[in-house]
């Protein structure tokens, strides 16, 4: 098939990123701040940029470890199969965990991987997404802490892809199509 024009278009900058993340910190340090080691738990693929300065920006005790899920269906299928390809490394019964996610689409992907966590039984289980598109979501979930709400958009960067490409842009970009582009000027 041939590859369809795009070009990328700046929506989010690596300075407000980076802003909005020490501010997030803040409020995840004061959440947690009974706790002696926090599980910080990344879901793989789209989330390994955000963890990686979340974490360092913590300033707390943390393990890291990561998960990957993937979502099978269309956008015509009210419900989707969420498989696990990739479970965590070490238990979480009794601890406290924060799962990061790059974006909450649907809310699918989210909500499947919260059902299995908690059926681990954690002792206090939240959740921090950097994205969150609203306009599409199907499942009723929305993240603890949320760094920024968009439109509906498809994103690129900060280890977001598109087709396994852009994935290593600092910044978070929408793809325009050139086709669409065009369309929308006439
Ligand atoms: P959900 O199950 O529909 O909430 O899907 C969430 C996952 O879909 C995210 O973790 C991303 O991997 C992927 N996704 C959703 N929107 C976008 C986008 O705009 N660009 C790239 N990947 C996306």
């Amino acid at each position: 098939m041939p590859e369809r024009p795009y070009h990328i278009e700046v929506m989010i900058s690596a300075k407000a990123i980076a802003a909005r993340i020490e501010a997030l910190s803040k409020e995840i340090r004061r959440a947690y701040k009974d706790t002696d080691k926090l599980v910080v738990v990344g879901l793989l693929r789209g989330s390994f940029v955000f963890i990686a300065d979340l974490v360092r920006e913590l300033e707390m005790n943390v393990e890291v470890d990561f998960l990957e899920a993937s979502s099978y269906g269309n956008a015509t299928e009210s419900s989707r199969e969420v498989k696990i390809l990739k479970d965590l490394r070490g238990p979480i019964e009794g601890r406290d965990v924060l799962v990061v996610e790059d974006i909450v689409d649907t809310g699918h992907t989210l909500s499947a991987v919260l059902k299995l966590l908690k059926s681990r039984n954690p002792r206090k289980l939240e959740t921090i997404a950097l994205l969150d598109k609203p306009a599409r979501r199907e499942v009723d979930l929305k993240a603890t802490w949320t760094g920024f709400e968009i439109p509906d958009a498809f994103v690129v960067g900060y280890g977001i892809d598109f087709a396994q490409a852009n994935r290593n842009l600092p910044y978070i970009g929408s793809v325009v199509f050139e086709d669409e582009a065009k369309g929308s000027e006439a």
